[in-house]
């Protein structure tokens, strides 16, 4: 016999949702129907508060046990965490290789042992977690991590469309969820491209761009540019792991780099993933591009508004260098904060007649 709250057909998802808002819901029991009444399992715990809520009443009912099914990470900590924190833990979660990387807010601490334990009950390929310690932050946009489980090391072999990236969280940026949009973009290449990547990291988009790309529509070169030498020193290393053969990984300032006459209308596609400080470095981009080249570029936008000036500051640039901008595409990629989110905006440039 399973605990449960009995309530009218009508009024059952509002008291579910009250239920799973509390943690009171009792997830090995299926929910029950009968004529005009639905049957909520319920924990023993939140007897008292579902007698109170006043939903209901608690009676005790045969209920059918829950069908089984793979445990989740929110199954693991249900119970451990509220379910504020367990939705601030999960929206901050990723598995990168053998690393679980995750955000534990100042009043989570104590409980992070816990966490971590869970984690690795539930995916056990994973040999460490992390937690982050700082926001993105200085000039090669890292976010530092702290071992707070496991094997003490924050380097690992990450796997993403196929291709294989070596990363070290606290030496070089990588981002796996950015791998969708790295797709987006790789599928527009054309057979016989010179692409150049700015703000290359450990070669995610360069390596995609030749390894990812179907036979017959190879670029002809990438040339990706990256200031981290670490970044660099781990890119070079991605390229021979993908057995990559058309890509030069340069290590310098994009703007330095660029100012070789050699990349003088060289690019026909320039990806630019580097949101904070896209528009600073879109005229050495405009340098290089070729009439009809296309630019990928990430910026931040006002939430509200996120388009609004950011192609008119572009369309500004491109003028004082004679060229003009015609944007193809964009879209919002994630919010970065209650008033910025990231966008991508794809811009086909010309020369103004
Ligand atoms: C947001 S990360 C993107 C990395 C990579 N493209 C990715 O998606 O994983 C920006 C990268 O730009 C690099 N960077 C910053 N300023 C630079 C500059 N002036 N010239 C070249 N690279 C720069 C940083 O070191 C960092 O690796």
């Amino acid at each position: 016999m399973a605990l449960c709250l009995k309530v009218a057909k009508k009024d059952a998802q509002k008291a579910l949702t009250a239920l799973r808002a509390k943690g009171a819901f009792c997830s090995q029991y299926e929910v029950g129907h009968e004529g005009a009444f639905v049957y909520l399992p319920i924990r023993t715990s939140a007897k008292a508060w579902a007698t109170k809520a006043g939903f209901g009443a608690v009676m005790k009912k045969a209920l059918k046990a829950a069908k089984k099914r793979p445990k989740s990470l929110r199954d693991e900590l249900d119970g451990v965490l509220s379910p504020a924190e367990l939705e601030h833990l999960l929206s901050s979660f990723d598995i990168i290789g053998d690393i679980a990387m995750l955000e534990v807010p100042p009043p989570l601490t104590s409980k992070q042992a816990l966490v971590a334990e869970a984690i690795m009950r539930l995916y056990p390929h994973v040999k460490t977690v992390v937690k982050k310690t700082e926001g993105t932050g200085g000039q090669y946009r890292i976010r530092p991590v702290e071992v707070i489980a496991g094997e003490k090391k924050t380097a690992t072999l990450s796997r993403e469309n196929g291709c294989s990236f070596l990363v070290d969280l606290n030496r070089a940026y990588y981002n796996p969820r950015m791998s969708a949009e790295r797709m987006r973009v790789i599928k527009q290449i054309k057979k016989g491209e010179n692409v150049l990547v700015l703000f290359a990291g450990v070669g995610p988009y360069a390596i995609a761009a030749e390894k990812n790309t179907p036979a017959g529509a190879k670029p002809a070169r990438i040339i990706a540019i990256e200031l981290n030498p670490d970044a660099v020193e781990l890119m070079r290393k991605n390229i021979a792991l993908n057995k990559c053969k058309k890509i030069e990984a340069v290590e310098g300032d994009v703007s330095v780099v660029l100012a070789r006459p050699s990349f003088y209308l060289w690019a026909e596609r320039i990806i630019m993933p580097h949101p904070t400080e896209a528009l600073r470095f879109l005229p050495p981009a405009l340098d290089a591009a070729r009439d009809g080249a296309i630019i990928h570029l990430y910026a931040f936008g006002p939430a509200d508004r996120p388009m609004e000036g950011l192609f008119g500051q572009a369309q500004e640039i491109a003028e004082k260098k004679g060229r003009t901008l015609k944007l193809l595409a964009w879209r919002v990629m994630q919010t970065y904060s209650p008033t910025l989110v990231q966008v991508v905006l794809d811009l086909e440039v010309s020369t103004a007649s």
